[in-house]
């Protein structure tokens, strides 16, 4: 008899631990790893924002890493989700190249990477799962087309470029030179790295005035960080951001929608960077075993003085 309830009592635990395993496995959060860029503009603090919120929403065990501007921090980064064995890694991939080593060992550790924001040149499209984020060509060309009739295709533009290698400051001069190229007197006189910071924006900016002074027409900016910056440096030189040098720029946060508004920037161009839900959304229907699109891209406006009233109110970032 005591024989007899003692083995029972071994097997009903035997069971429960069984049973806690097989649960807890169930029901262990999903871990997710995001390896962001940095924190250089508002639209970055936006895009980390959107991702740290829905993570939050969902219950999902996210570890969340800033790059500091730096691909080495990056690829740190992604090395340590590995080894954590998260179950998913998204990246914000601050330049296109120099990827496939970390992404191969990702891969080896069977370790999805959803790409977003940017894209990355790689000869191994298998290292990752998909990507999604803005069309940076379609958003340079929407800037140049808008411009090209503004100014009726004539003027002098100084860039002002985002960072150096990155997918959109490569995208974005490829679109704006390419648009602008069927307009024989729109001229881009000068270009230079402002690294997508406001900071970097007002200091090319002001090397700009300095070198060419009024021959000064347009400014096209990479993003609104940098346009905000060389509307700064603009103010200090006596000269009206809007009125005197025309500006064009990209990402239309709220500032620059007010900017707008203001009269201070012309037109800018939307890149949402409130994507959380669908990154989370995809990786949901990869685990599920659903097909997911390779290249999803967010759907972007413009905005200049005929449209930025309706829309400051409600602007989400
Ligand atoms: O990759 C998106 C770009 O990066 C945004 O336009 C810019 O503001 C950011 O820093």
């Amino acid at each position: 008899m005591k024989l007899h309830s003692l083995f029972l009592r071994a097997v009903s635990c035997a069971f429960a631990l069984l049973t806690a395993s097989v649960l807890s496995a169930a029901d262990k959060p999903l871990k997710v790893g995001f390896a962001q860029t940095g924190a250089e503009s508002a639209w970055r603090t936006a895009n980390s924002n959107s991702m740290k919120n829905e993570a939050a929403k969902r219950g999902i065990d996210f570890k969340f890493a800033d790059g500091q501007g730096k691909q080495e921090n990056q690829i740190r980064a992604i090395r340590s989700f590995i080894a954590q064995r998260v179950d998913a890694i998204v990246l914000a991939p601050i330049v296109e190249t120099g990827w496939d080593p970390v992404l191969r060992e990702a891969k080896r550790a069977g370790i999805p990477v959803v790409l977003i924001d940017r894209t990355i040149q790689t000869a191994d499209e298998s290292l990752y799962a998909c990507f999604i984020g803005s069309d940076f060509y379609e958003e340079g060309r929407m800037a140049a087309d808008w411009l090209a009739k503004k100014v009726n295709g004539t003027g002098s533009i100084v860039e002002l470029q985002g960072t150096p290698g990155s997918a959109p400051a490569n995208e974005r001069r490829r679109a704006f030179g390419d648009a602008i190229a069927k307009y024989p007197g729109l001229k881009i006189i000068d270009s230079q790295s402002g690294d997508f910071r406001r900071a970097g924006g007002k200091e090319v900016m002001e090397a700009f005035l300095k070198k060419h002074g009024k021959a000064i027409n347009i400014v096209y900016a990479h993003n609104d960080d940098m346009a905000l910056g060389a509307i700064q440096a603009i103010e200090q030189a006596g000269l009206k951001p809007g009125q005197d040098i025309i500006i064009v720029s990209i990402d239309a946060i709220k500032e620059a929608i007010q900017a707008v508004i203001d009269g201070k920037i012309n037109c800018t161009v939307e890149c949402n960077p409130l994507f959380g839900p669908k990154v989370f959304d995809t990786i949901a229907r990869m685990r599920a075993g659903e097909k997911v699109e390779r290249k999803s891209f967010n759907k972007d406006e413009l905005f200049d003085s005929t449209n930025a009233s309706a829309v400051i109110a409600s602007r989400e970032y």
